[in-house]
């Protein structure tokens, strides 16, 4: 079994990131700018942007953080949107989801310029994507197709079954595999909760895409020997041995299941960090697009 280790990957990721901003400072050249924003106090949110705005400064980037109350109405963060849109300075941005219930994400998702759009959840970057042509592709998607290319993890030809049929994850990662590309060219399958005899399925898989949000759902009866294991959860499950009073659960149950597999990701430490780094890569190609 090979460990998908996203922590040292996004690691030398980033060292590439930041020698490449090192370049364009040295060059006179704008230094890239994310900019994120946070409406209300959801915890886990808070850590994953307080995540990625610590990665911007590890390679030089300029971030600035907008944070707003729960009781922030959608008309407020228009005004945001629409202020982030016209600002010269911000090469990128970022609406951090879920977004409090009163607020119409999709509404908030049209408004962001597509060009600035570097998380690539406006509907042109997605058709774009569709289409395969040249646009912001969504960061956690994106970290696991270089993930397993960084492994050079085989997939031509192989059944994949994707767990999970959210935007942000199962149905653009299902886009990427089909792609004639590497990694690509895989048969792919999307499960979901409706999806009948899924343990059979997943048996059947070469490579399992596990972003359901259910703690250690995935077991080891329901994959096949030698299987490629991607695992995308990141649930908060209470433990009152932790000082925080709870511990990281990925979809996949990795005592059992890493017995079996050829490649594996941790959690944390595989799919996470990749998330950030595809995000530094999007805003770095946001500058190169603008220039
Ligand atoms: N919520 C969960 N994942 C993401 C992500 O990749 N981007 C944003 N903006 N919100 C998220």
């Amino acid at each position: 079994m090979i460990l998908l280790d996203g922590a040292a990957t996004a690691k030398s990721i980033k060292l590439e990131i930041a020698s490449e901003v090192e370049a364009l400072k040295k060059s006179g050249q704008k230094v890239p700018h994310l900019a994120a924003v946070l409406v209300g106090d959801d915890g886990a949110s808070m850590t994953y942007v307080g995540s990625k705005v610590k990665s911007c400064e590890e390679v030089g980037f300029v971030s600035t953080l907008i944070t707003r109350p729960s009781n922030t109405t959608e008309e407020e963060l228009l005004q945001i949107v629409d202020q982030l849109n016209r600002d010269p300075e911000i090469d990128g941005y970022i609406i951090q989801l879920p977004l409090p219930k009163h607020i119409n994400e999709h509404k908030i998702l049209l408004a962001i310029d597509p060009e600035k759009d570097v998380d690539g959840f406006h509907p042109v970057n997605v058709g774009k994507m569709m289409l395969n042509l040249p646009c912001f592709l969504p960061a956690t998607p994106a970290g696991i197709i270089e993930l397993l290319r960084r492994y050079q993890v085989p997939t031509e030809g192989k059944h994949a079954v994707v767990i999970g049929r959210s935007h942000i994850v199962g149905l653009p990662v299902s886009v990427l595999l089909q792609r004639n590309a590497y990694p690509g060219n895989c048969t792919v399958t999307i499960a979901h909760s409706r999806t009948s005899d899924l343990k059979s399925l997943c048996k059947s898989a070469d490579i399992v895409i596990a972003a359901l949000g259910k703690p250690e759902f995935v077991t080891g009866e329901m994959i096949k020997e030698g299987a490629v294991v991607v695992d995308v959860g990141i649930t908060r499950v209470v433990d009152a041995s932790k000082k925080s009073g709870f511990r990281i659960a990925g979809d996949v149950n990795f005592a059992e299941v890493a017995e079996k597999c050829s490649f594996i990701t941790p959690v944390p430490g595989g799919v996470g960090p990749m998330t950030i780094v595809s995000l530094l890569m999007n805003t770095l190609s946001a500058v190169k697009n603008h220039r």
